[in-house]
């Protein structure tokens, strides 16, 4: 049998891959088992943000190999340590991490975290545990993370849910009001949603909701998994809507492709886990903390910078693809989190930049996502755009 075959006969048919085999990755590129070569626009889903096999990401995370792999949360492990420290500093100087492994996991903890100081923090007629989440979301698929999803396709099979998530509309602050009551601890939302289809939250938006949870003493917590870790040109996305969330989520590209999730809380609820409230046996594990450190260290300003203006000149372009096909409805997206929504089934488009060497994902059935590595170059993003103006095109002779 072959790979594929293999694949279809052994595993749970959870994934629907695409026809690539991968035998290599580096930087901005993917080589199948033939050597053909691929732009990669789309980073394992938001994964490998300073590229594949970034070099002093690997070195970080292999020094760290051959000094020990895992050793467990009971003792101290200077990486992780480390790492801990670092990211407090960036997100909430006088907060603090807890290490997961994954996204959904850095999610549990949050809402374990607000759930918890809902009880410490109760309203006049007692405990607060209900946590206002929003339709279209997408934070995971263990089952508090998934019952905090607002997208019913993904709920299906899995009743009966973990209850008390309730859901409001992104942008509509109205819908959000209507939904606060004695109970309701927190306000969980993803900045800009990723799965949902690549939709931002104004600033406006953010700024009431904001606002709505200082005057009803609600955590507000940013699921930052999909965009954070710059790729919005900033290190977190919430650092474009000047104002701080409670609780900030992150996973995906934390350590560039080694499992790791983190949830960082700030002051106000930071102290509320203590001993045996939370815990996981290879969260914050040594070597995703070194490469994650690393990983921190490549974020600088300067590299922020740069992949902005790399983002620039992409989003300058598909905004001429838009003038010319009138089968795209809207491109958006911050930074390098991009979608072109499409009046049309993109999944032939995503076939056939794949065939012509570039990655890209449909989600919705009609909309592209673009999430490349934010090392990307204008050359690659010409690149792009040629296969994606070819794509196009040859979807419109094909209706
Ligand atoms: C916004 C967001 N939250 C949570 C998750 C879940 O992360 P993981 O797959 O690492 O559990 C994802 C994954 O796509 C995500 O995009």
């Amino acid at each position: 049998m072959n790979i594929k075959q293999i694949e279809k006969k052994y595993f749970m048919q959870t994934y629907k891959r695409a026809d690539l085999i991968v035998k290599r990755a580096r930087d901005q590129f993917i080589w199948d088992e033939n050597d053909k070569k691929y732009l990669d626009f789309f980073a394992g889903i938001s994964v490998c943000n300073v590229g594949h096999c970034n070099v002093s990401v690997l070195k970080a995370a292999k020094e760290q190999l051959d000094s020990f792999a895992h050793i467990s949360n009971l003792y101290y492990a200077s990486s992780q340590i480390k790492l801990g420290e670092e990211l407090a500093k960036r997100i909430f100087p006088d907060g603090r991490v807890f290490f997961s492994n994954s996204g959904a996991e850095a999610n549990e903890c949050a809402i374990k975290l607000a759930r918890k100081w809902g009880f410490l923090n109760p309203s006049k007629n007692g405990n607060r545990y209900e946590i206002i989440c929003f339709k279209n979301s997408f934070h995971g698929r263990t089952l508090a993370a998934l019952s905090a999803t607002g997208q019913e396709r993904f709920h299906e099979f899995f009743r009966p849910l973990q209850e008390k998530f309730i859901f409001a509309s992104i942008n509509d602050i109205e819908s959000v009001k209507k939904l606060v009551n004695e109970r309701t601890v927190a306000v969980m939302i993803e900045p800009i949603q990723g799965e949902g289809g690549v939709i931002p939250s104004s600033k406006t938006f953010l700024k009431e909701l904001k606002a709505l949870c200082d005057k009803n003493n609600l955590l507000l917590i940013f699921d930052e998994i999909q965009c954070g870790m710059g790729r919005t040109g900033k290190f977190c996305a919430f650092e474009n809507y000047d104002i701080k969330p409670d609780i900030v989520t992150l996973a995906k590209s934390l350590a560039n492709g080694l499992p790791l999730g983190a949830a960082v809380a700030a002051k106000k609820c930071a102290e509320t886990f203590v001993y045996g409230d939370h815990g996981s046996t290879l969260g914050g594990n040594p070597v995703s903390c070194a490469a994650a450190l690393e990983v921190l260290n490549i974020l600088s300003p300067e590299f922020l910078n740069d992949s902005l203006e790399v983002s620039k000149y992409l989003f300058l372009k598909l905004e001429d693809l838009k003038k010319k096909y009138s089968i795209i409805r809207d491109v958006r997206g911050f930074g390098l989190m991009l979608g072109i929504d499409l009046v049309i089934n993109g999944s032939g488009i995503v076939d056939y930049c794949l065939n012509n060497g570039l990655i890209i994902n449909c989600i919705h059935d009609t909309v592209l996502r673009l999430l490349p590595p934010l090392i990307i170059t204008k050359k690659d993003v010409d690149f792009a755009i040629k296969v994606l103006d070819k794509a196009l095109d040859c979807s419109l002779l094909t209706k």
